[in-house]
């Protein structure tokens, strides 16, 4: 689909990523044909997670300077060595367990995290990562290789996750791009789970919500009138395999997202989902399928709901930017050599900042069968879990 009108400015994608764009668009299609009108969790697994083709799995750069988004741990290193301060008093009192990221992007975390435990002198077992896109774990055993090469024997690939897990399970950005649905409550108040149908290009399709999951779901947040939002039964299914896994330790995610009274307020009445697309924030989902990246923000009410149904502790949530200061990012930038500083200082200001990263972002932790004498790092000076 080429950009219309309305994004000028847009940069044109190359000749190959196009066609691989419009063979996306094709299986989209045939897809869409097959039933007669397909979900939007539907839509938006084939369009990141199709073999090859989609937006996690194909080739498009997508994180960074040359991508179409920037990711905190591609700001600084400073917030991989955060993570590292909370997870390390967990893997000491488990004797040193393992660490297990869902999601590793291009490996930057992961590297930032095992220098830091090196250092620290806690390194785990095993570093474990599980991504559902074979293209971006070859991109992080180059970035593991280039960073930390004496440290990739104790990295390890996951095709499917451990039965039992003793450690610390981790997340940045992953939680938000698990396929959402849509649904939309007319102002008669009844209830429509917004699809995807073919007419000469991608178009919304409505239809009544039939009993099941998402009718519960999105019958308990008691819409207002004329309103469309996202909801993501997938993310439930996700946080019970985390559970499932995890005997003794803990589960970190950072996303962005709000407490269910403020993802369904009454304002916010066209919902979350976004693409992403060289640094542009679009409306339009259907702009590109598989060189755009989508999102929606996390629902945290959910996220804890989820968990707490499987008996895990919450241990806190609080601001990316509460987060981070309690975790020692100010002293880890004060102590850094002064040809470093200005580049660290910048980025602390994008992942602090109310207007930026700072406040939109937040830390979740859970906890399985753990009794640290202290409260975690990162999660000790604030706790805004009664907003969940
Ligand atoms: C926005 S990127 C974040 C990458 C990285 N964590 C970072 O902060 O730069 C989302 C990542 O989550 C992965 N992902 C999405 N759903 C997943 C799942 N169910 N299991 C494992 N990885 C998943 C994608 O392949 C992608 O690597």
């Amino acid at each position: 689909m080429l950009p219309s009108q309305d994004k000028p400015q847009l940069p044109l994608p190359a000749p190959d990523a196009r066609a691989a764009s419009e063979a996306l668009t094709d299986a989209i299609r045939a897809e869409i044909a097959a039933h007669g009108w397909i979900s939007f969790a539907d839509y938006m697994r084939m369009a990141l997670y199709t073999p090859g083709l989609g937006y996690y799995a194909g080739g498009a750069a997508k994180f960074g300077q040359g991508g179409d988004f920037v990711t905190a741990p591609e700001l600084s290193p400073l917030f991989g060595a955060c993570v590292a301060a909370t997870l390390a008093p967990v893997l000491q009192a488990l004797d040193r367990g393992e660490v297990l990221e869902f999601g590793a992007g291009t490996g930057q975390l992961a590297a930032q995290v095992l220098a830091e435990l090196e250092r620290l002198d806690c390194l785990p077992r095993r570093y474990l990562i599980v991504d559902v896109s074979a293209e971006l774990a070859a991109r992080q055993r180059a970035t593991l290789a280039a960073l930390v090469p004496h440290l990739l024997d104790r990295v390890q690939w996951l095709d499917r996750l451990p039965q039992r897990f003793a450690g610390c399970i981790l997340g940045n950005e992953v939680l938000d791009a698990i396929p959402c649905d849509l649904v939309y409550r007319d102002s008669a108040g009844a209830l429509f789970e917004r699809g995807v149908v073919w007419k000469d290009g991608f178009h919304w399709e409505d239809r009544l919500l039939a009993p099941g999951p998402l009718l519960s779901l999105a019958s308990a947040l008691e819409l207002p009138p004329d309103y469309l939002t996202e909801i993501q039964p997938q993310m439930h299914g996700f946080v019970h395999s985390v559970a499932d896994m995890l005997e003794r330790g803990i589960a970190l995610f950072v996303d962005y997202g709000f407490p269910a009274s403020e993802y369904y307020h009454a304002q916010r009445n066209r919902g979350t989902l976004m693409a992403h697309y060289r640094h542009h924030s679009l409306n339009d989902p259907f702009f590109l399928p598989g060189l755009s990246d989508l999102t929606c923000h996390v629902d945290f009410s959910a996220v804890y709901s989820a968990a707490d149904a499987c008996g895990l502790q919450l241990e806190g949530y609080v601001s990316q930017a509460q987060y981070l200061l309690d975790a020692g990012l100010p002293e880890r930038l004060a102590a850094l050599p002064q040809a470093q500083y200005l580049s660290a200082a910048s980025a602390t200001h994008k992942l602090t900042s109310p207007a930026e990263m700072g406040e939109l972002f937040k830390a979740i932790a859970f906890s399985r069968n753990l009794a640290l004498p202290s409260l975690l790092p990162g999660f000790r000076a604030a706790d805004d879990s009664y907003r969940l």
